[in-house]
């Protein structure tokens, strides 16, 4: 029967993991991202929700969950990196005051100057649907490319913010290879979420806006009294919104950083299987990359993100896709007392992952690496919301991918 397989982190440094997580996010950048983002018209912080029944449930201090079903009207958080991207690139390009607004960008006389731009990226759906959003609102066009098994509500979704939409006959990293090939001829801008030979500047924006999730879940957080999370269970696809996530505690909370478990499904395990491999390379991982969790079915690290992985988190897991459909159960058919979350595949997986943790006799050796228990007050982003309503319906109301029974959870040896 297949695993859900964990695989602890042999290499982490402290001294480059200090380096990388700088070099990724200065420490001045939240605060840029947050004010960034405060300004777009329309734009909202997303809750932090408290699971606390079920926290007491799984013998856990608190669950507290950013819910990125609520950000703008997107249903994902990926607008925050997109957005931050294209205003970073469109400052350099005008050479722009630092505090140049959203407001400047839409004004007549930039407008005039900057001409119409086509900004084009790659996206299995959520990162498209941000990208169209940004450009549209700053009156640009967008061309997206999604891989072949996108499906028709993901297309439309991205459609409804304006951009043109072309379906590859491959897989994201076959979208996002060829996306770069037609935008050097058509003259467009690409604003990829991933880093590849000497194209960083635009991923290393998209990740830096990805940081306002964490500046906001941290004034929340102190809201009620809590100083950082202890445990951050962070779902990865290329690993941009994980690095993101570990770049921004590490330069806010150094060696008081939470532990941090790094979550992609079996199938399209590529941070995983380079941290298996253990040679401090990332590698791309062969096939089809088949998953219901479509956000997270990547083949190739980003090496930007890639770096602060290896040299800063903890533990790497790979799950089966019945994990993910747990987590969107569990979200959906909450305690009584907890709040009900809209989650999809891609952002319910750390859920289900928690759970598994928790709750399996095999994995006791990795509460206890974790040291997760009654004391732990444990972070999840709830990365989507409902992004694909048949599917979301098969999994919650159908029961589709349901556990199956005789599993088997083990350390991968690497
Ligand atoms: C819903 C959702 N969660 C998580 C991720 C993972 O982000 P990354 O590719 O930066 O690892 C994505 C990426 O598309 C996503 O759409």
């Amino acid at each position: 029967m297949e695993a859900l397989n964990w695989l602890l982190n042999r290499t982490p440094d402290a001294a480059a993991c200090k380096r990388t997580a700088v070099d990724l996010i200065p420490r001045d950048v939240p605060a840029k991202a947050r004010r960034f983002h405060n300004q777009i018209p329309g734009f909202r912080v997303s809750p932090l929700q408290s699971l606390g029944r079920l926290a007491s449930m799984l013998g856990l201090g608190g669950i507290w969950v950013k819910d990125e079903s609520q950000r703008c009207e997107l249903s994902s958080f990926k607008v925050l990196g997109g957005s931050y991207a294209i205003y970073q690139l469109l400052k350099r390009q005008l050479v722009l005051e630092e505090q140049t607004s959203f407001a400047d960008l839409i004004s007549p006389e930039i407008r005039k100057t900057l001409g119409t731009i086509t900004f084009a990226t790659a996206t299995d759906g959520n990162h498209g649907r941000g990208v169209a959003w940004a450009a549209n609102k700053l009156g640009h066009r967008s061309v997206v490319y999604v891989p072949r098994a996108t499906t028709g509500a993901r297309i439309d979704a991205i459609r409804q913010n304006g951009a043109e939409v072309h379906v590859i006959d491959g897989t994201y990293d076959d979208a996002v290879a060829q996306v770069d090939e037609d935008a050097r001829r058509n003259g467009w801008v690409v604003v990829s979420d991933t880093a590849w030979e000497g194209y960083e500047d635009i991923p290393r924006w998209v990740m830096q806006g990805y940081t306002t999730i964490f500046a906001e879940t941290q004034e929340q957080l102190a809201g009620v009294g809590m100083v950082r999370p202890s445990h951050v269970l962070i779902q990865a696809g290329v690993g941009s919104l994980a690095a993101a996530a570990v770049a921004f505690y590490r330069g806010l909370l150094g060696d008081a950083s939470p532990k941090f478990v790094i979550v992609e499904p079996t199938t399209a395990a590529c941070l995983f299987e380079s941290v298996r491999i253990g040679d401090g390379k990332a590698y791309k991982f062969e096939g089809p990359l088949d998953t219901i969790m479509a956000g997270l079915s990547c083949g190739r690290p980003n090496p930007l993100a890639w770096q602060v992985l290896r040299d800063c988190a903890d533990v790497f897991v790979a799950c089966p896709d019945y994990v993910a459909a747990r987590g969107m159960r569990v979200y959906a058919v909450p305690l009584r007392g907890d709040p009900f979350i809209v989650s999809g595949e891609s952002g319910a997986v750390t859920l289900g992952v928690l759970t598994f943790i928790m709750q399996r006799p095999e994995l006791a050796p990795l509460r206890d690496l974790l040291g997760i228990g009654p004391q732990a007050q444990v972070l999840l982003v709830n990365s989507e919301g409902n992004t694909d309503p048949d599917y979301f319906r098969q999994v919650v109301w159908e029961g589709a991918h349901t556990v199956p029974p005789g599993i088997v959870i083990r350390e991968a040896s690497s």
